[in-house]
């Protein structure tokens, strides 16, 4: 299964097997890092799921909708490799990840 290395905001790592078809947000509060809010349940409307992906990997990733830019711009943490975790669909071709749980807004 690809793995997933998500970065607490304590700095702490941990490495999962994520199920694709999974969202990396889902993925997350699956592995029990409940400081990811995920407050809508993915429906794109809270930016409680706010995540800084590894720069290394950004580039591995869709292009965020315009919907997800907008709510983005709502935090005021948000940086160059910010993205929405409900957003992110796990595939395969993801294996490897590294994502940090953003500050809380
Ligand atoms: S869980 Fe609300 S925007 Fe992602």
């Amino acid at each position: 299964m690809p793995k997933l290395a998500i970065i607490a905001r304590s700095g702490a790592e941990t490495v999962v097997d994520g199920e694709t078809g999974l969202s990396v947000m889902e993925i997350i509060r699956d592995a029990g890092l409940d400081e990811l809010q995920a407050l809508c349940g993915g429906s794109c409307s809270c930016a409680t799921c706010h995540i800084f992906v590894d720069p290394a990997h950004f580039g591995r990733l869709p292009a965020p909708s315009a919907d997800e830019n907008d709510l983005l711009d709502s935090s005021s943490h948000r940086a160059a490799t910010s993205r929405l975790s409900c957003q992110i669909a796990f595939t395969a071709d993801l294996d490897g990840l590294r994502v940090t749980i953003a500050p809380e807004d």
